[in-house]
């Protein structure tokens, strides 16, 4: 699986954003590990907080359907779904990640364009972070 590819498919999801109140429209690509790839975008909600982010629901689609072996994701995000910046995962949709993905391995891909990206590792982005083997 080429980064091209996930970057277009993260685009191809925000178009699908539901972003009314924010305008701020948030596509993801979650790549499985046997390269499926489940989009997700954001979906916002007049009472605010049951706002849900794009890599949320990507994750939730994924583990709902029976897929927690994850590779990679790649996030886009523009104001009016234009793309003009990175845009990085909040806090939560960091945590979700913790949760099903190796942070020494889980690749985040940032993207603009399709040849503007960058990448991180999940280990990077959520330092000394809390999961599953703490409650082993
Ligand atoms: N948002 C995401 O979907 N992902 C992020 O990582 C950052 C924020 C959404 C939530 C809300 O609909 C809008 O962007 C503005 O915060």
């Amino acid at each position: 699986m080429d980064e091209k590819e996930l970057i277009r498919s993260a685009i191809d999801a925000m178009s699908r954003a539901y972003a009314p109140y924010s305008g701020f429209q948030v596509g993801a690509a979650l790549l499985t590990k046997s390269g499926e790839i489940f989009q997700g975008c954001n979906i916002e909600n007049a009472a605010y907080t049951p706002t849900n982010c794009a890599e949320r629901t990507a994750f939730f689609k994924a583990v709902s359907e029976g897929r927690r072996d994850f590779a990679a994701i790649c996030i886009v995000g523009g104001k009016g779904g234009v793309l003009t910046d990175y845009t990085a995962p909040c806090g939560v949709c960091r945590q979700v990640m913790r949760e099903f993905c190796d942070p020494e391995t889980f690749r985040i891909i940032l993207a603009v364009n399709e040849e503007q990206y960058r990448e991180y590792r999940l280990k990077d982005l959520l330092p000394v972070g809390f999961g599953p083997e703490n409650l082993a």
